[in-house]
């Protein structure tokens, strides 16, 4: 959308679903990116509402229910607030913070659902969908697991497989599972109301490839399943929780937790116009996290059907097809909506080189975060802004926390500051000394952070917020690099005019470093801000060397950061240790039975040796086989092995493995594969090598 058309910005977030705590990966991803973005438009006196809430609807809050035997309110009342508390205390500014158990939300995404039933949008389906038995209930979305026939991962959802992205019915899952009671479920008629994607393809293709500036992996994700044609797709479930579904004959309905969870950005719209334009003290205020001091009165009609708005939607990669194919086929079937200008989506974050997993406990909860460093949000803002897995999924890791904290928060940006405020201090009592003459040397710096600005700018517009982050730090870099070119504490001794004007221009430059880290770090740019009593947070006055006047008062100068010791984050790494020795002895518990007894002489007649792979290739037009060439000691052989989303073929050059190397030979995608590697599977159905602990030749005997 053309800048200079642009009168207002609706800015959403994901909203989380209420089931637990959020955690570093959903801060990373989506609310942190979010967040700078809103706050660089608020601090560019744009207008701007930045929508989230609880989605607590569905079937991750029902099950959790289940598992702990409470009601689901239980549930959603419980993490509602601990996320909405974490959201607040890490300075996720949103203007409302909603529900989706709220009266607003459930009226709402009802007349929606009956805006479109009305206009002959649906089909009405009867078709067979899985049932437990045993729970006697229909099992949708997670209720049910089973066998991606996309990817082959055993653990796709009953709507989503989270490995390939691929959106599935529960009917396409190879060997399903009920959730509730592990039985394998059986076929029954239901009815459901369908949206006919199909027949929005040609207008969600006009509309996916009228941006060609949204990032890859969304563009990517979105064409791959356009090529691959859409189908209808049921927008109800025979579920008891959630919103009902508002037509005839629908007892036992409700709608799909995503037909209504994305309506929920539109009803936290409404929901907080409507606390504006009442003007009255209420009591929801609290529980929906509205903030007032960003309330402003006027229509939600504005925000989401002027085509003067720009409609900006954050969030992780799993989201993408209901941002970009499914909820905008839903407003141009309703129509008056304004579709997402864009969608900046991020890749996964990972946790010490893992998968972050709630249910094993691998995870940094930001509740916990805030218990174990108090007041150290910024830190791990920064950290995850710098790390964050903007184009492809990145690992965060406890050294490396500690590390950005040490070397770059401390050692640069906190240096700088303190040196600059503390000198001032020391020479001038506290007062901005004057600028006198100007050297070529602070012309040069001078013209170097005037540049600045409009490249944080943009970065921070086409949603590079580790760029923008990296230059911000860049200002701070500058500064220490002035100080140490000018050295002022040396220069006292023989020029203090020098020194006034070095300080002026220091001084300035910590100014600037307020405004421009302040969308990034807002708990350090307001103490910046009370240091050098100035501030505001005004992007128009960035880059200029007159933000502090000759003779302005700071106030006493503090720390910005503090060194992390070793101590504190082994305690963490050790924390995450406990979560993994805790899980290896609950999954120890879930052992497959052993199989039926077989005699000696069956063991005995595999032959199993230790082999060396000495090279490895991906096989071609497969996602899980490499094509490996192993030592055996008796030959060097061709064996094709499953293991490929596991081991990239570099990393396994040289490792040692055991092969049964009689088992009679195979043809495997055309190649001849000559034996089998003996691998080690665990619950999650993730593979590694069984190898002999010590090097044994190649050849040995494995009995
Ligand atoms: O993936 C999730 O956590 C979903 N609850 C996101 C919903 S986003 C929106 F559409 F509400
Ligand atoms: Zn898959």
């Amino acid at each position: 959308m053309d800048n200079s058309k642009i009168k207002r910005y609706t800015v959403t977030a994901a909203l989380p679903y209420t089931n637990g705590p959020v955690h570093i990966g959903h801060l990373a991803g989506v609310y942190l990116p979010a967040d700078t973005y809103v706050r660089y438009l608020r601090s560019n006196k744009r207008d701007v509402k930045f929508i989230c809430g609880s989605d607590e609807n569905g079937v991750p809050i029902t099950l959790k229910a289940k598992r702990e035997g409470v009601t689901p309110q239980v549930i959603v009342d419980r993490y509602h607030k601990i996320i909405g508390d974490s959201f607040r205390d890490f300075g996720v500014s949103f203007d409302i913070y909603h529900r989706t158990s709220s009266l607003m939300h459930h009226k709402t995404a009802s007349e929606f659902f009956e805006n479109l039933y009305e206009k002959g949008v649906f089909t009405e389906e009867v078709t067979e969908q899985y049932y437990d038995e045993k729970a006697q209930t229909f099992l949708a979305d997670r209720y049910i697991t089973g066998t991606c026939p996309k990817c082959g991962n055993e653990h796709a959802y009953g709507d989503q497989c989270e490995s390939c992205g691929s959106t599935l019915n529960a009917t396409d899952l190879i060997n399903p599972k009920s959730t509730l009671s592990g039985e394998k479920p059986v076929r029954k008629e239901t009815k459901n109301w369908f949206l006919p994607l199909d027949k929005y393809e040609d207008q969600l293709r006009t509309y996916i490839e009228s941006h060609k500036e949204w990032k890859p992996n969304v563009s990517g994700q979105c064409q791959s399943w356009l090529n691959a044609g859409l189908q209808p797709r049921a927008m109800t479930r025979d579920l008891d929780w959630g919103v009902k579904v508002p037509v005839k004959d629908a007892e036992g309905k409700v709608l799909y937790v995503w037909f209504d969870a994305p309506i929920g950005y539109i009803s936290a719209t409404k929901e907080l116009f409507e606390y504006a334009r009442l003007d009255v003290w209420n009591p929801k205020a609290e529980e929906y996290y509205i903030n007032k001091n960003t309330l402003t009165k006027g229509k939600w009609e504005d925000y989401w059907k002027d085509d003067e708005t720009k409609l900006v939607h954050f969030i992780g990669k799993d989201n993408i097809v209901f941002h970009c194919v499914i909820f905008p086929a839903m407003l141009m079937a309703h129509g008056g909506y304004n579709l997402a200008d864009n969608v900046p989506a991020n890749e996964f974050l990972n946790l010490e080189g893992e998968k972050i997993s709630t249910s094993k406990n691998w995870a940094v909860w930001l509740n916990e975060y805030l218990e174990e460093f108090k007041d150290k949000q910024d830190v791990l803002r920064y950290v995850l802004t710098a790390t964050a897995p903007e184009t492809k999924d990145n690992d965060f890791t406890w050294k490396d926390f500690q590390a950005r904290n040490n070397n770059e928060l401390v050692a640069i940006l906190g240096n700088f500051i303190n040196r600059v405020t503390v000198l001032t201090h020391k020479y001038f009592a506290g007062k901005v000394p004057m600028c006198m003459e100007i050297t070529p040397v602070d012309q040069a710096v001078i013209d170097e952070l005037a540049a600045y600005p409009a490249r944080i700018s943009a970065s921070i517009e086409n949603y590079r917020f580790r760029e923008a982050l990296m230059e911000v730090m860049n200002v701070a870099r500058l500064g220490n690099k002035y100080l140490a070119e000018t050295e002022p504490w040396k220069v006292i001794k023989t020029d203090e005019d020098r020194v006034r004007t070095i300080l002026n221009i220091s001084l300035q430059i910590a100014a600037n470093i307020e405004i421009l880290i302040e969308p990034f770090l807002p708990f350090t740019a307001d103490k910046l801000m009370k240091m050098l009593n100035y501030g505001g947070h005004q992007w128009e006055n960035a880059g200029q060397i007159n933000l502090l006047h000759r003779g302005h008062q700071l106030n006493e100068p503090h720390l910005l950061f503090e060194k992390i010791e070793d101590e504190e984050v082994q305690a963490q790494i050790d924390k995450l240790n406990k979560s993994k020795s805790d899980n290896l002895l609950s999954t120890a518990v879930e052992v497959a039975p052993a199989k039926e007894d077989i005699q000696f002489e069956q063991f005995g007649a595999i032959d199993i040796r230790v082999a060396t792979i000495i090279a490895a290739e991906k096989v071609e037009k497969t996602k899980k086989l490499l094509k490996l060439t192993v030592d055996t000691g008796i030959d060097q052989r061709t064996v094709v092995s499953g293991i490929a989303e596991f081991f990239k073929p570099e990393d396994i050059v040289g490792q040692q493995v055991s092969l049964v190397v009689n088992l009679a030979p195979r043809e495997i995608k055309g190649i001849l594969s000559q034996g089998m590697i003996l691998m080690s599977e665990n619950s999650e159905g993730k593979l590694t090598f069984v190898a002999p602990v010590a090097n044994h030749g190649n050849g040995s005997v494995i009995r």
